[in-house]
C-alpha cells in the first residue's frame, strides 16, 4: 500500500499514455475489455479501461487480487465452469464475464500494486504471442507509472527550488531595502551634522569677529588714552608701542580665524567670490599662479551646495600646497546637464592612484562624504599631462547660461 501511495496515482484523471496501452491490449488479445487496475485496501480502481463502464469495484470481487498475490500472469479461460466464481457478480451479473487474463504490475522494489488485464464475456484462450504482448504492455504500464512519478518529483523539486529562489530573492531584496534605508538615514544625519557644524562656524565667526574684534579695538583706544595720561618716558612709550603692535597682530589673527571659520564672502558675495578670495590669498602666500574660470550663474545654487563646493575647494587647495609641489593651479566651475561640476587641476608631482583610491586620511574622506551627501561623486587622479585632477560633480537644478572667466 505504501509503495502504491508513493506513486500518487490513485483517483487521478485519465491519461492518454494508459488509454493507448489498454486500447492496444484489447486489440492484440482480441477481447472487448482491457484495464489498468490498481489495488488499494478496499478497491480495485481503474486508471484506464476500454469496453467497461465501471471505474472501481470492491477488492474482494476482483480477480486481480489473486494475480497480484501470485505475482505471475493469471489466466481463467472459462469462469463459468469454476465453482469458486459462480456467485461473483462479475460472472453471474449483467457483465457475464467468462474470460480473464491479468499480468501483475510489480514495482522496482518488488511490490505488486495492480494489473494490466483483459476480459471477455466469451470463453477465450491466449496464444503465446498474445501472452507475450500482454506481458510487454504490462511492462510499458509500469514504465509509465515510474516515469509519471519521476516527472511529478522533478516538478515538485523544481517548484521547491523556485520557491526557495523566490524566498531568497525576497529576503535579499528586503535586506537591500533595509540597508538602503539605513544608508539614507545615515546620510541625512551626516548632512544634518554638517549643516549644524556650518551654522555653528558661522555663529562663532560672527562672535569672534564682532565681540573680540570690537573689544580689541576698544583696548587699543584705551591704550592711546593711557599714553596721554601717564608720564611719557621713553621706556613707557616703547612698552605702549609694543602693546599696540601686539593688539594689531591679535586683531589680524582674529580676522583670519573668523574668515577661516566661515568666509564672509561665501554668504555675502557667493561661491565664486569666496573661492577667488581664498585662491588669491593662498596663491600669494605659496607663490602659485592661480586661474579661476567660473560659468555665469554658478552663484545661484543652494547654500549647502555652495558650502560643500567651497569646503572641498579649500581641502583640495591645502593638499596642493602641502603635497603637490605645483607652480600652477586651475579651478573650473561650470554647469553641465543638470549637474554642477568643479575641477581643480595642478601641475605638481601627481597623486599616486592607489593613495587616491584607498586613502583613509580625513581630507579625501571628507571631500567624498560632502559630495555623496548631495548625491554627487568625486574623483582624484593623476592628469595624463602631469599633475593632479580633482573632479566633483553634484546633481542640481537648471542654472543660467553664459560663462564668466576670472583670473587672479
Ligand atoms: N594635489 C595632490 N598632489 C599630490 N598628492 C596629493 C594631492 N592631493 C592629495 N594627495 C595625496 O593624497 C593623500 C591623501 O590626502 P588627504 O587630504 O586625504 O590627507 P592629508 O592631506 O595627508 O591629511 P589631512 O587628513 O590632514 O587632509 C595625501 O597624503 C597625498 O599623498
Ligand atoms: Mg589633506
Amino acid at each position: 500500500m505504501a509503495a502504491l501511495r508513493r506513486y500518487e496515482i490513485l483517483d487521478t484523471a485519465p491519461e492518454p499514455a494508459f488509454d493507448d496501452i489498454v486500447a492496444l491490449a484489447s486489440r492484440l488479445c482480441g477481447v472487448p475489455i482491457a484495464l489498468v487496475v490498481l489495488i488499494d485496501e478496499t478497491r480495485a480502481w481503474m486508471k484506464a479501461g476500454v469496453g467497461i463502464p465501471l471505474s472501481a469495484i470492491p477488492r474482494d470481487l476482483a480477480f486481480c487480487k489473486d494475480t497480484i498475490r501470485q505475482r505471475a500472469m493469471l489466466v481463467h479461460e472459462d469462469l463459468s465452469g469454476d465453482p469458486r466464481f459462480s456467485d461473483n457478480p462479475l460472472v453471474a451479473g449483467p457483465l457475464g464475464v467468462r474470460f480473464y487474463a491479468g499480468a501483475p504490475l510489480v514495482t522496482n522494489e518488488g511490490f505488486a500494486i495492480g494489473t494490466l488485464c483483459v476480459l471477455d464475456s466469451q470463453p477465450h484462450t491466449l496464444t503465446e504471442v498474445q501472452r507475450l504482448a500482454l506481458s510487454v504492455l504490462r511492462d510499458q504500464v509500469m514504465a509509465q507509472i515510474e516515469l509519471r512519478q519521476q516527472l511529478t518529483q522533478a516538478l515538485s523539486l523544481s517548484e521547491e527550488l523556485e520557491g526557495r529562489v523566490l524566498d531568497r530573492t525576497r529576503a535579499l531584496y528586503e535586506e537591500n531595502m533595509r540597508r538602503c534605508a539605513a544608508e539614507g538615514e545615515l546620510r541625512a544625519l551626516s548632512l544634518r551634522l554638517l549643516s549644524i557644524q556650518e551654522e555653528e562656524r558661522t555663529r562663532l565667526a560672527r562672535e569672534v569677529h564682532d565681540n573680540l574684534g570690537q573689544e580689541l579695538t576698544a583696548l587699543s583706544m584705551s591704550l592711546h588714552r593711557l599714553t596721554r595720561l601717564t608720564a611719557q618716558t621713553p621706556d613707557c612709550l616703547d612698552v605702549v608701542a609694543s602693546m599696540e603692535q601686539t593688539i594689531q597682530e591679535t586683531i589680524e589673527s582674529v580676522r583670519r580665524i573668523a574668515r577661516e571659520l566661515r568666509p564672509a564672502a561665501l554668504d555675502d558675495l557667493g561661491l565664486v567670490s569666496a573661492i577667488r578670495c581664498e585662491l588669491k590669498r593662498v596663491a600669494d602666500r605659496a607663490d602659485l599662479r592661480a586661474t579661476l574660470c567660473a560659468q555665469e550663474g554658478i552663484d545661484a545654487i543652494p547654500r549647502e551646495h555652495a558650502t560643500a563646493l567651497y569646503r572641498i575647494f579649500q581641502e583640495a587647495l591645502t593638499n596642493i600646497v602641502r603635497h603637490a609641489d605645483a607652480r600652477h593651479v586651475e579651478v573650473l566651475l561650470r554647469k553641465e546637464d543638470r549637474a554642477l561640476d568643479m575641477t581643480i587641476r595642478d601641475d605638481g608631482i601627481g597623486v599616486d592612484p592607489e593613495v587616491a583610491k584607498h586613502s583613509t586620511s580625513l581630507g579625501l574622506i571628507g571631500i567624498r562624504e560632502r559630495a555623496h551627501q548631495l548625491g554627487g561623486v568625486m574623483s582624484l587622479m593623476p592628469h595624463p599631462d602631469g599633475g593632479t585632477l580633482l573632479r566633483v560633480t553634484l546633481p542640481t537644478t537648471q542654472l543660467r547660461e553664459g560663462t564668466e572667466c576670472l583670473a587672479s
